[in-house]
């Protein structure tokens, strides 16, 4: 969509007119862990709004804004909250912010959500690198790329066989490792929310093989590959998301956000680091 190359355009503009520097690496940081941008380096900080073709994000504890700094040396932009679906945003206004971390520069994106865990044997605050995704609204018609194709943003048909990219996943394990920390591997299911499944949804998605059950991520990551960026993918397990377990409600997502904030944060940091 040439309207889609203009957007971008008009926002890198926007946001270059803040800061020179070029960041490397785009980092969107899910619910309850938007904090993480506090620790850049040298942050140029941008509001939502300051940023042409931005929406306002409207979820409590999603601060609106971009931040353009160092993380441990390197350059990055860091998402400090995200765009929803369920939020009443159409997929292309959700991953704009992608498209215009690609135009900044960024060749690798990191995303980070929270989730709910279908895993009975999976506690409350595990962390699982995301190996592949199920994205119930896509398959279901609203898939991001839907419309005219751009060959300037990518291909009309781009595969998404490997899209979170097996090299950052191994790099992701050896950080992990060295920081003792457990990370996970699995499937993440994005349904389009707002309403918690139903135990027969939950079922249901446990026997399509998800691992994890969450509201985002999967059109930013279809962008990032059309684009053409490597990708990783982290979610922290904030709740267990079971059929005959107890409702999902927000404020435990919250809690468990900012209950990981220092092992996630140090994950992040020690792969930004070993990238
Ligand atoms: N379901 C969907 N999305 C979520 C959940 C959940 O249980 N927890 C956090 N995001």
């Amino acid at each position: 969509m040439a309207h889609t190359y203009v957007e971008v355009q008009q926002a890198v503009a926007a946001i270059r007119e803040k800061t020179a520097r070029v960041p490397r690496v785009g980092i969107i940081l899910g619910s309850g862990l938007g904090s993480l941008a506090d620790e850049l380096e040298d942050a140029t900080v941008i509001p939502y709004e300051a940023i042409p073709g931005f929406p306002r994000s409207t979820v409590y504890g999603h601060r609106g804004e971009l931040a353009i700094g160092l993380l441990g040396g390197t350059p990055v932009v860091v998402m400090r909250g995200r765009f929803h679906f369920y939020e009443g945003y159409d997929m292309h206004q959700v991953t704009l912010p992608v498209r215009v971390m690609h135009a900044l520069g960024c060749t690798t994106l990191i995303a980070t959500n929270a989730a709910g865990g279908l895993r009975a044997d999976w506690p409350v605050g595990e962390l699982m690198c995301i190996t592949d995704h199920i994205f119930m609204p896509g398959l279901a018609g609203h898939n991001p790329l839907r419309g005219a194709n751009d060959d300037r943003l990518g291909v009309r048909f781009p595969p998404m066989l490997n899209a979170y990219t097996p090299e950052l996943r191994a790099l992701a394990q050896r950080v992990a490792r060295a920081q003792g920390v457990t990370l996970q591997e699995g499937v993440y299911i994005m349904v389009a929310g707002p309403s918690f499944e139903t135990g027969a949804e939950l079922r249901m998605c446990q026997r399509l093989g998800a691992d994890v059950v969450g509201m985002s991520t999967a059109p930013e990551v279809i962008v990032a590959a059309h684009a053409g960026m490597q990708v990783l993918a982290i979610s922290l397990v904030t709740n267990q998301a079971l059929p005959d377990g107890t409702p999902a409600n927000h404020e435990e997502v919250m809690e468990a956000g900012a209950a990981a904030r220092p092992r996630f944060g140090g994950l992040l940091k020690g792969i930004v680091a070993a990238l």
